[in-house]
């Protein structure tokens, strides 16, 4: 990311537009957290057959979390303080998924990514976007679908 890609985005934008902004961006990147670390607690070296998947969804959850920390700087917004609930319920999500086992991972994948696909929906007209920011919404909810098909193909192979 170049210095010309940052931009301050709240100039001019009313009360009220501030705060749909404001809510949907805490809601964007505290969700972000709690997939990231879903995922990142599903990596284990008991099932590799889903190691490589589950380290490209991290990875890609961990770029979505960046999207949006960006987005809320650049709308003069920070972080929640209590983000750190999503942290734990990422946390509790993966490691007791990990636990059921292959099929309690790709439903509890397929759980997270159905209801991330409807937030993006809801979230992006949430609001009155830039087009950048439009745009950033819309890759990160095209890779949450990529990530809900890859889930219910493996599951129904399984
Ligand atoms: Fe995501
Ligand atoms: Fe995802």
């Amino acid at each position: 990311m170049l210095d010309k890609d940052v931009q301050i985005r709240s100039d001019g934008l009313s009360v009220s537009d501030m705060n749909k902004v404001r809510k949907a961006l805490h809601a964007l990147h505290n969700l972000e957290i709690m997939a990231t670390n879903i995922y990142r607690c599903q990596i284990s070296d008991s099932m590799p057959e889903l190691k490589i998947d589950l380290i490209a969804a991290m990875k890609n959850e961990m770029g979505h979390i960046q999207d949006f920390l960006v987005k809320l700087f650049e709308y003069g917004l920070k972080p929640v303080w209590y983000r750190w609930i999503f942290w734990m319920a990422g946390w509790i999500i993966g490691t007791f998924s990990r636990f059921g086992g292959k099929k309690a991972i790709l439903r509890a994948g397929i759980w997270t990514e159905s209801k991330a696909v409807r937030h993006y929906e809801e979230l992006l007209h949430a609001a009155p976007w830039d087009q950048p920011t439009a745009e950033v919404i819309e890759k990160d909810r095209q890779d949450e679908c990529v990530h809900l098909n890859l889930w219910k193909t493996l599951l129904d192979e399984n």
